[in-house]
């Protein structure tokens, strides 16, 4: 089959590294796709938002799937625009992606349905929100409603701080039109888990879980960014908090969905914080998360795209979804300055005997054919291991020998998970 992959960062080379596995697919596009995605699939220079762009190029190529992977296409309806003209997708129509496209909906949605998550309010008038933080209780939590590129959640130690969050937000609209409603939310304590599922709306099966390491620097330092490095499986999603999230989280939300006319299909990402009274729901995304689809996708021994076959045609009870028991570690690179501002066009040098195990998030090729960054994130460096230390270490060892003078990286990615390991013991 002629196959359409929509996005071009480290998520969306993961996914075609497993697709490009199946004997189904035939031929890769990525739009726009990047200078690593190159080597696994054609890329295309047609952005992941133009609607219209990415539909007039699916029916001039015959594709016959398409993955869209982003929020963005998803909450603007790219998989409504591509079903219109005949093109099976994996991925929410709009309608469902609204889950991830507005916070104020998702925490609505968790109360009318009982799903655990921290209490917040929801405001539209700014003055309100403003005379709700001289008195809600400290620490507490200001989001942006809409889609803010990771950055629309402002963790406020005193009132002068969340009342700056709402001006922010609401006044100086540094998140546009995301931020004119915000919901503000009581700050929760406790470890945090991604847990990524396929979903058909009939069933779910839970991926398994990971670690994402947000802050900048090392020892959860620094800015929160779109991601610096995961692991998989997360030691805090024991067997017991796994039921648990199943029974109150998971399948309420499916449920909850179906009768909000609003079936889910696709990949439902849970982001979880275990707490002292039981796992919330922190954040749903509408897609795989990035960087968590980095290290459970290569842990799939599944076929990944006849899951997704299957979760488009509403037969998701029919496939096989397994996953080996040993661990991978992925860690970022990212250009000096990321998430500030930063420079462009730094070389970057992979040698080939760890190619295969680098993803390519922000880098493209230049005339002479060398790597060169395009963006803040620019490699994923991953490893398998039978143990969790094995697959740090392997990646590590991988990162090492790749040349980006201009790059830096956490040098504690997976730690987290290993103190909670020896705790265990
Ligand atoms: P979100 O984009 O909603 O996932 O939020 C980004 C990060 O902010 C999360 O991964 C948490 O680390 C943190 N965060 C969000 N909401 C809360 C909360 N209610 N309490 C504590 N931390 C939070
Ligand atoms: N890693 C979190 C996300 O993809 O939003």
């Amino acid at each position: 089959m002629k196959v359409m992959v929509v996005g071009g960062g480290g998520r969306e080379h993961a996914i075609i590294k497993k697709i490009k596995e199946s004997p189904k697919v035939d031929k890769i596009y990525c739009l726009p796709g990047n200078g690593g995605i190159a080597r696994d699939a054609e890329c295309v220079d047609i952005s992941a938002e133009d609607l219209d762009g990415v539909v007039h190029f699916a029916k001039k190529n015959g594709i016959e799937f398409a993955v869209v992977a982003p929020d963005d296409p998803l909450v603007m309806g790219m998989v409504d625009r591509l079903k219109e003209v005949g093109i099976p997708c994996f991925g929410p129509d709009k309608k469902a992606a609204i889950i991830e496209g507005s916070k104020a909906f998702s925490k609505d949605l968790m109360k009318k349905y009982g799903i655990p998550t921290a209490q917040y309010e929801t405001f539209t008038e700014m003055d309100k929100a403003l005379a709700y933080v001289e008195t809600c209780s400290i620490p507490v939590v200001v989001k942006a409603d809409g889609l803010a590129k990771g950055k629309g959640v402002l963790i406020c130690e005193n009132r002068e701080d969340a009342a700056a969050a709402v001006r922010t937000m609401m006044e100086e609209k540094k998140f546009g039109d995301s931020g004119l409603t915000v919901v503000i939310e009581e700050f929760l304590e406790g470890p945090e888990v991604s847990v990524l599922s396929f979903t058909d709306g009939n069933i779910l099966i839970p991926m398994v879980s990971s670690m994402d390491h947000k802050r900048a620097l090392d020892n959860d330092k620094g800015l929160n960014t779109g991601g610096m490095g995961a692991v998989a499986p997360n030691p805090y999603y024991t067997e017991e908090i796994a039921i648990q999230c199943e029974q109150e989280i998971f399948l309420p939300t499916m449920q909850a969905m179906n009768k909000e006319g609003r079936t889910f299909a696709g990949c439902l990402y849970f982001g979880l914080m275990i707490t002292k009274n039981g796992p919330k729901v922190i954040e749903y995304n509408c897609r795989f998360g990035d960087p968590e689809a980095q290290v459970v996708l290569p842990l799939l021994d599944s076929d990944l795209f006849e899951i997704m076959l299957h979760v488009s045609d509403c037969t998701l009870e029919d496939a096989e979804v397994k996953f080996a028991d040993d661990s991978a570690c992925c860690v970022v690179m990212a250009t000096k300055g990321y998430p500030g501002d930063y420079g462009k066009g730094y070389p970057i040098d992979i040698p080939e005997d760890v190619i295969g195990q680098v993803y390519v998030a922000g880098a493209k090729k230049d005339d002479s054919g060398s790597l060169t960054s395009s963006g803040g994130r620019v490699l994923n460096v991953i490893a398998r291991g039978d143990t969790l230390r094995d697959a740090i270490d392997k990646a590590y060892l991988a990162v090492d020998k790749i040349t980006f003078d201009d790059g830096f990286y956490r040098k504690d990615i997976g730690q987290k998970a290993l103190n909670a390991l020896r705790e265990e013991k």
